[in-house]
């Protein structure tokens, strides 16, 4: 976060110029800032939220009723609900091990099974980088290649992550960006699309502002959203973007801190990236495990009164949640994979394991901008403290 001197200064201008209005010099700004950081080559398009530019991915790439849409498993439901507002289904792939993202040996078996079953392709691939960690970006751009399929990329988490020196979010025909008050840089609430050309941006556009034609009067010839983010949310994120550079700094710094600190405690893995040089993790948030076996006090009472669930964190990792909350930290379990929430049961699922385990150890700790080395000491401690003897 800045001292918010900046983000100050561009509201300010709006209120000035008398643009508080879902457009403006901070929107047209912020999007210029946006593009120029992503190199350059692809447009931007500022909406109100993350979960919008993945609706107007998916809609631009022609998903619609009776349409198949491949999606990660192991992430937020803000990848899949788009499919479902489009009257398609969500086709879910589970994770490797690895980077945690979608595996690519079962993407292909996925898509190879589905135009069997169906007869026809699914209309996109979304794959997300979870906690700021990059998918397998060659082998999933390989196969939507291989089979022509859209790829969407949801990189909501992972403003500043790189793929062999790429930026996520500009190697897919879309992109997604999330600028909610938990991410890399906010817009308290804010997303952005990242477009593959200007034409494209356009349409975009136009669907984000009620699929209002360009006449002197109201025509109208699709259905549109009211999806166009703020002049003032947009100042927001022009200030902030001044902080970007230093804010990713921070979270791979507050990264390596845990990984030194947590380096002794068994029982205690804090997910990495892979060492093969390809990957540049923003580490928007870092994400331990915790073995089977490492025994938490008060694990026995973990879930009294609350009701269990087939499918739910175990009592070590709930007894270390209620713990640290004692102690004024908020963790949170790793998302909950989309193929396992009543609210998906019927969609197909490949899956092999990786992310329902993955959702029984794992844990994230705070990481963000304000999250000072004490805090991650304090918070260290805390992990050692809850450790029973
Ligand atoms: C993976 C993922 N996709 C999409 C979204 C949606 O972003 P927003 O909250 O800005 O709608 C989020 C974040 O909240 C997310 O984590």
């Amino acid at each position: 976060m800045s001292d918010s001197g900046a983000e100050q200064k561009y509201i300010q201008e709006a209120f000035d110029t008398k643009w508080v209005a879902p457009l403006g010099a901070n929107v047209d700004g912020f999007e210029a800032d946006l593009k120029r950081y992503l190199g350059g080559e692809k447009e931007v398009l500022a909406l109100v939220s993350g979960t919008a530019a993945v609706h107007l991915a998916l809609l631009l790439s022609g998903v619609g009723p009776g349409d198949e849409v491949i999606a990660q498993s192991f992430t937020f439901c803000a990848t899949a609900n788009p499919v479902k507002y489009l009257g398609a289904t969500p086709v879910f792939v589970d994770s490797e091990p690895g980077t945690w993202n979608i595996d690519p040996d079962l993407l292909e078996q996925a898509i190879k099974d589905r135009i069997a079953k169906t007869g026809k392709k699914p209309k996109a691939i979304v794959p997300v980088s979870l906690y700021g960690m990059p998918y397998q970006v060659d082998k999933i751009a390989a196969i939507a290649k291989k089979y022509d399929i859209t790829l969407v990329e949801d990189t909501a988490e992972s403003l500043g992550s790189k793929f062999n020196g790429h930026n996520l979010g500009t190697i897919g025909r879309f992109g997604v960006l999330s600028f909610n008050g938990n991410k890399m840089i906010t817009t308290s609430g804010g997303g952005a699309l990242i477009c593959p050309d200007e034409q494209t941006k356009k349409k975009a556009l136009c669907f984000a502002t009620q699929a209002r034609e360009n006449f002197p009067f109201y025509q109208h010839e699709n259905i549109g959203y009211n999806y166009r983010l703020s002049n003032i949310c947009a100042g927001i994120g022009r200030g902030q973007m001044s902080v970007l550079e230093s804010n990713i700094a921070h979270h791979k710094h507050v990264q390596k801190l845990y990984e030194q600190l947590l380096d002794d405690v068994p029982g205690i893995k804090v997910h990495t990236q892979p060492a093969s040089g390809q990957f540049d993790s923003n580490y928007w948030l870092c994400t331990i495990c915790l073995d089977p076996e490492l025994r938490i006090v008060g694990q026995e009472r973990a879930y009294e009164g609350a009701i269990r669930l087939d499918s739910q964190p175990n009592d070590n990792v709930e007894a270390l949640r209620l713990m640290m909350d004692a102690a004024g930290i908020e963790v949170r379990p790793v998302w909950k994979p989309l193929h396992l929430h009543p609210v998906f049961a019927g969609c197909p699922a490949y899956t092999n394991g990786v992310s329902e385990a993955v959702f029984k150890v794992g844990m994230c700790l705070p990481s963000g901008p304000y999250v000072s080395d004490d805090d991650v000491r304090y918070i260290v401690d805390t992990i050692k403290n809850a450790i029973a003897n």
